[in-house]
């Protein structure tokens, strides 16, 4: 008897906001460096995306730019972060 085990990928999203490129290209070194380690990738600026697709992947990660004088986030980055946290926080309380 032959008896198949799958293995299930792990999956990563990479969020990033740029604005001259710089981060965007952190952001796909990381990927390609995840792919590398057999990890399904999927890559999307911050706008790009719903902030509750964090929920569905195994490892998040989100990479922004500042341009302040104070290292503050751009407001996309901000908006995203503020509502991934507040999905993850209600995804928890449903969970307990
Ligand atoms: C006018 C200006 C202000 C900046 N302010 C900050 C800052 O407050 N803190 C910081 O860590 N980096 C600051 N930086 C650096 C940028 O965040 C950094 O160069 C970043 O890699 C640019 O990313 P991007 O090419 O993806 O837009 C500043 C850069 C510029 C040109």
């Amino acid at each position: 008897m032959n008896v198949y085990i799958q293995k299930k990928m792990i999956k990563a999203l990479v969020v990033y906001a740029s604005f001259t490129g710089t981060t965007k290209g952190i952001a796909e070194i990381l990927a390609a460096d995840l792919r590398e380690h057999q990890v399904e990738v999927l890559i999307r600026e911050c706008t790009e995306v719903y902030p509750a697709e964090y929920l569905e992947n195994d490892i998040c990660v989100m990479a922004t730019y500042t341009y302040g004088s104070d290292g503050a986030l751009p407001e996309e980055a901000e908006d995203f972060f503020m509502i991934s946290r507040r999905s993850i926080s209600q995804e928890r309380s449903l969970e307990c």
